[in-house]
């Protein structure tokens, strides 16, 4: 290659031309391209063929293919070719060195179709003089900067320039890197005066750079934009999203404004108002989203739900209530005609004291269902408020709302539930209630009941005082003695003693029957019991003095019958008779009523008892064992009791012998005392006389009727006491077949209670003294036994073991 100044070799020289579409290709430069034309590649032949040196030049439109000798730039460049790849196209890949510029002479197409031209070199070289020194630097210090910011060209091409100290070299490989169109590189490879080119160089190289920059100003400026805008999109949705957890400003003014209003129209009593507004402005400064405001907001919420003007009309009319009572339930004539009393007193006396109604009596009776129906009869919503297994004071009267989660008690709930202050108030088994470390429920269910106070209740939640004095009060229990006396003082007890065979055959025809029957979605008009039937459940499938059981059953054969009929799609009638019970109910649960009673037993009473379900049977058991005069009681009876059997024991020793009983027995033998279904807890005195008939007719061998029942306190003087719970006790016996009850004399008023068909039937013999129970008692005689000599311990016929001696 001939670097030296081409001014010296300016004789015409020819070779074949290849025309470029797009590219220019400055001396000293590499330059790779692909020929592809026919022609083009004829001439690149035609080249190797000679000397390697081609002439390229652009062709003055990109488009032509086959370009004339006119359309070609006249100046081109004489380039060496360094490489050359035949491609599997047909293709040549060149890769050429660019080595001078050089104009068209001569144009000529050679016979194989390309064209040959003949050139004359123009390429001038200069000394660089200072001034063009001090333009090299600015171009190469400028070109260093362009490089940086042009991310497509490698450092390296920089280095390149470095060790070039021809203006023109420098100039030539500078405006190979320009990022300029076609024309421009065009012009600058015309541009033969290698300081105009330089300068020219510099200026594209400035302009670029200044692009360069003012691009990178808008782009910056650009993203400083987008990303201000996105920032604002991002905080004006987070507004959003705090807004909306904040509750919107004007959500906030409405909830406050409709509070206010609220509290206006609740008719409060002063102090209560005084107290939601104060709570309103507290609420209105607090952060709305603070457990603080919940707390505000929950208590204005109770304050506004309680009622405290509403009421319910009252109805005043006794007759219409009497008939309401009437339809609901059947029988209970005294307990209907004590209500009614109470109703009536009620109107006559505005607030008259101990006016809380308390229903007491066993399980399944419709205490529960007459507090509803006196709800109904005077026109008063009713709440119930189960009272079993309240243990805390805080479940009657609220917690402090200092505490977390704090809301009111009990009673200004069912308040709240009711809607209106003058509800009837259900407290359900207030017997249940239980009391514990954590405060007494029972002294403030006292407050509630207590006429003098209860217009000035206090719940600790609510805080003002709530006005109870127009809630009608209805307390229910299946017994009397384990409610707290002072709660029982308050209280004006109505006993509900349990249902006879006939009146629950009635109660089922008249409510249970068609109620179940409808609720089972049968037709009351097709389904009937016999009331063999009906007779049949209370006694085989029923032991109860309620009728829930009944009630049970009832539904249960409703059941059977539903799914008969889905089944068979039968319309059928269907008549129930005492068989068809038991092939619908299965085995029966309980053996028929005794009709024959069993044999006079040695040491064998029939006892009875009261608890909450009803009279009971108490079977009591008597027997002897070889010992030293002591007496064990077994069968959980409570202490009661237990002193019951302590006191006939010692009545028995302080009158043996004339009971015909060894007065030293206690010497030999041993007494076990028993009461079977030992699960079940029994207690109070009411077996006294049962326990001392078993005792001396264990000692004396005398055997007792088990067809007498009987129930009775005795004293160690054998005297007898009377009891509670007569008429349950009665029933208990009829249902049993016991047909002889001894019961105290100063029990008879209390008989007034048990229906007349059950009375007729019954023998009902009222004692005084443990000497006339006995007398009914026992099957024979007592024995005389003469006061033999008492060391030696004479042998009384009652010391024989149990079962061995019977009466004569
Ligand atoms: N005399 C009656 N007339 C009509 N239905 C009655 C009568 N007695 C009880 N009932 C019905 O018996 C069912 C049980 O009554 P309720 O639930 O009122 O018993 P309770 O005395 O409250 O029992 P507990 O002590 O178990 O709460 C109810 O369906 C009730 O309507
Ligand atoms: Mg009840």
């Amino acid at each position: 290659m001939d670097e030296r100044p081409s001014r010296s070799d300016e004789s015409p020289v020819a070779m074949p031309l290849v025309p470029l579409r797009d590219i220019v290709v400055f001396p000293h430069t590499m330059v790779p391209f692909v020929v592809g034309r026919k022609p083009s590649l004829m001439a690149v032949e035609a080249a190797l063929a000679t000397g390697k040196k081609l002439f390229v030049s652009t062709q003055r439109d990109a488009r032509q293919d086959a370009p004339a000798a006119d359309d070609i730039n006249a100046i081109g460049t004489v380039a060496a070719i360094v490489q050359h790849l035949k491609l599997p196209n047909g293709n040549v890949k060149l890769l050429v060195e660019g080595l001078h510029r050089a104009r068209v002479l001569e144009i000529e197409e050679d016979r194989n179709g390309f064209l040959r031209v003949v050139l004359k070199n123009i390429e001038r070289r200069v000394e660089a003089g200072p001034e063009l020194q001090e333009l090299m630097a600015k171009v190469s210090a400028s070109f260093e900067r362009f490089i940086k910011h042009s991310p497509g060209l490698p450092y390296e091409t920089m280095l390149s320039t470095v060790r070039i100290t021809d203006p023109g070299r420098l100039a030539d490989t500078i405006a190979a890197h320009l990022p300029v169109g076609v024309e421009d590189k065009q012009a600058l490879l015309e541009s033969t005066l290698p300081k105009e080119r330089l300068t020219e160089v510099a200026r594209i190289l400035d302009d670029e750079i200044e692009k360069m920059r003012v691009d990178k100003r808008i782009h910056n400026r650009v993203k400083k934009q987008m990303e201000k805008a996105q920032k604002e999109y991002y905080l004006n949705e987070k507004i959003k999203a705090i807004q909306q957890e904040l509750g919107r400003k004007d959500d906030r003014v409405n909830e406050v404004d409709e509070l206010r209003a609220k509290i206006a129209e609740a008719r409060m009593p002063p102090e209560a108002k005084d107290k939601a507004i104060q709570e309103l402005k507290r609420l209105e400064v607090m952060p709305p989203v603070s457990a603080e405001a919940t707390v505000s907001r929950n208590y204005l919420e109770w304050l506004l739900a309680v009622p405290w003007a509403r009421k319910s009309k009252e109805l005043r009319d006794v007759k219409r209530a009497e008939q309401i009572l009437n339809q609901d339930h059947y029988g209970l004539d005294k307990v209907k005609e004590r209500i009614l009393e109470f109703l009536a007193v009620r109107q006559l006396v505005k607030k008259p004291k101990g006016s809380i109604l308390c229903l007491v009596g066993p399980p399944g009776v419709g205490k529960t269902s007459l507090a509803r129906s006196i709800a109904r009869a005077t026109g008063r919503k009713f709440v119930r408020l189960s009272l079993g297994g309240v243990r805390d004071e805080a479940e009657i009267r609220g917690h402090r709302r200092t505490y977390i989660g704090a809301f009111p008690g009990q009673i200004v709930q069912m308040m709240r539930k009711a809607g209106t202050r003058n509800p009837v108030f259900l407290l359900d088994e207030v017997d249940k209630m239980a009391s514990d470390f954590r405060g007494d429920p029972s002294a403030a269910l006292l407050e509630v009941l207590d006429p003098e106070q209860n217009n000035s209740f206090l719940d600790h939640y609510l805080d003002p005082e709530y006005d109870l004095s127009d809630v009608m009060f209805i307390a229910t229990a299946n017994v009397l003695h384990t409610v707290p006396p002072a709660l029982r003082d308050r209280m004006e007890v109505i006993r509900i003693a349990g249902y006879t065979l006939l009146e629950k055959m009635a109660i089922a025809q008249r409510y249970l029957v068609p109620k179940q029957v409808g609720e089972h979605g049968l037709d009351p008009q097709r389904v009937r019991f016999e009331d063999d039937a009906i007779r049949e459940v209370v006694e085989r499938y029923t032991r109860e003095a309620g009728v829930r059981n009944l009630e049970r059953e009832i539904a249960s054969i409703c059941r059977k019958l539903a799914r008969k009929k889905v089944a068979d799609g039968s319309q059928e009638a269907v008549e129930l008779s005492a068989p068809r019970i038991v092939e619908l109910l299965g085995v029966p649960r309980y053996p028929p009523p005794r009709a024959t009673p069993r044999e006079p037993e040695i040491g064998a009473v029939i006892g009875l008892a009261w608890t909450e379900h009803g009279g009971e049977i108490l079977d009591v058991e008597a027997t002897l064992m070889r010992g030293r005069g002591r007496l064990s009681l077994t069968g959980q009876l409570g202490e009661v009791m237990q002193e019951s059997a302590q006191a006939a024991m010692s009545w028995i020793r302080s009158r043996a012998e004339r009971l015909g009983i060894d007065p030293l027995f206690h010497r030999r033998w041993d007494v076990h005392v028993h009461l079977p279904e030992g699960a079940i807890p029994k207690d109070g005195p009411s077996a006294g006389i049962a326990l001392a008939t078993a005792l001396v007719s264990l000692l004396a061998g005398v055997a007792v009727r088990q067809d007498v029942a009987m129930t009775g306190e005795i004293t160690l003087r054998g005297k007898v006491l009377p009891i509670g719970g007569v008429k349950e006790k009665v029933l208990a016996a009829y249902r049993y077949g016991a047909r002889t009850i001894v019961l105290p004399k100063e029990n008879e008023k209390d008989l007034d209670e048990v229906p007349e068909d059950v009375r007729g039937q019954l023998e009902i013999r009222l004692v005084e003294t443990m000497d006339e129970v006995l007398e009914v008692a026992l099957a024979g005689e007592l024995p005389a036994i003469e006061l033999a000599d008492a060391d030696e311990g004479g042998k009384p016929r009652a010391a024989a073991p149990p079962g061995g001696p019977t009466a004569h």
